[in-house]
């Protein structure tokens, strides 16, 4: 797509060449690949999750010396390390934060008065007039088709919904892996996409060979969201552990002992490699997936491939 950074709002916000943003992912996005994201041109994030304060402090300090590009840092609002991931981000005026699973408010009144771009990730509409009211620069729609976290919309239902509803820019997430996903986004009025499972398969990431082996062999039905029942679903590859998670979630466990059996299981499965019993988060997209190549390749081809698409659109409409 021939995005020329003064026409895109997303470009011009974030000072980046290409409106895509390579979206968190706990245990999986560290400052080797969001700083090769950056240098590729889009926006490299860095997964705050529930990473201990000195660790995230050299992630930080690590992506400044990676790149001179912006970069960003994720604050999991629902992470008991949450409150230092804010300190952090302040301190070393990371020039972009995003949030997820939970209420920014507090990340926004801390960080707008220094200047940081904020940009929460909504699942609804409520959510996302919210935080636009709450001073956002931008806001995330996240679909359920997404890896990670879901909330019940659909990618092609919520992106719409926000765009109308908002005047802030629009960046689309959740089952967007190729240029046709791209240029679906736009003709929806995103104006950025944030791709999550597509970045698994960088070489830049440094998660175990076996989970990337397991996306590139996912196919359509290959993941599955568990965890309704606390209110916290996820979305993850089929393994034993999703098995166990769905047996005991229709066996009526309680939230506790659902979330129980969660616990380091993230870390066993992407750093681990432990494909039976670790968490597998990936979206419905992994089926898509089906090479590794280094992130500045990847963006590149991504738009040119959604340029390629865009400009065949007007003969078939
Ligand atoms: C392994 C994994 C971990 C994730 N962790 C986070 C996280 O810590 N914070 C967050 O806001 N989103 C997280 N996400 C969601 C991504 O940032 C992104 O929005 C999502 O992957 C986009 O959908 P896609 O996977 O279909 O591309 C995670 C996703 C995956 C696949």
């Amino acid at each position: 797509m021939r995005v020329k950074m003064t026409d895109n709002r997303i470009c011009k916000l974030l000072g980046i060449k290409y409106p895509i943003m390579q979206g968190a992912m706990a245990w999986v996005a560290d400052a080797a690949l969001a700083s090769a994201v950056s240098n590729g041109g889009g926006l490299g994030i860095i997964a705050g999750g529930a990473m201990p304060r000195d660790l995230l402090e050299k992630e930080i300090l690590k992506a400044k010396e990676l790149t001179d590009k912006p970069f960003g840092l994720n604050i999991m609002l629902m992470s008991p390390t949450a409150s230092d991931a804010l300190d952090l981000a302040a301190q070393h005026k990371v020039p972009v934060v995003t949030t997820g699973a939970g209420v920014p408010g507090k990340v926004l009144e801390r960080l707008k008065p220094l200047g940081t771009v904020v940009i929460p990730v909504v699942a609804s509409v409520t959510q996302a007039r919210r935080v636009e009211k709450q001073g956002a620069d931008a806001v995330v729609a996240e679909g359920m088709e997404a890896g990670g976290h879901v909330g019940e919309l659909t990618t092609m239902a919520i992106v719409p919904q926000v765009v109308s509803a908002l005047s802030i820019p629009v960046i689309a997430a959740g089952g967007i892996a190729d240029g046709r996903g791209i240029a679906a986004a736009f003709a929806l009025g995103a104006e950025g996409v944030q791709l999550g499972t597509r970045f698994i398969c960088c070489a830049e990431c440094a998660v175990h060979a076996n989970f990337k082996q397991a996306v590139l062999d996912a196919r359509d039905r290959g993941t599955v969201v568990t965890g309704r029942s606390t209110g916290h679903p996820v979305r993850c590859l089929r393994n034993k552990l999703t098995a166990e998670f769905e047996k005991i979630e229709a066996a009526g466990a309680s939230p506790e002992e659902i979330e129980e059996l969660g616990v380091g299981k993230l870390r066993d499965g992407v750093i681990g490699g432990d494909m039976d019993w670790g968490s597998l988060m990936a979206g419905q997209s992994s089926a898509m997936v089906n090479d590794i190549r280094p992130a500045r390749l990847l963006i590149e081809d991504l738009f040119k491939e959604a340029g390629e698409i865009s400009g065949k659109l007007g003969a078939l409409l």
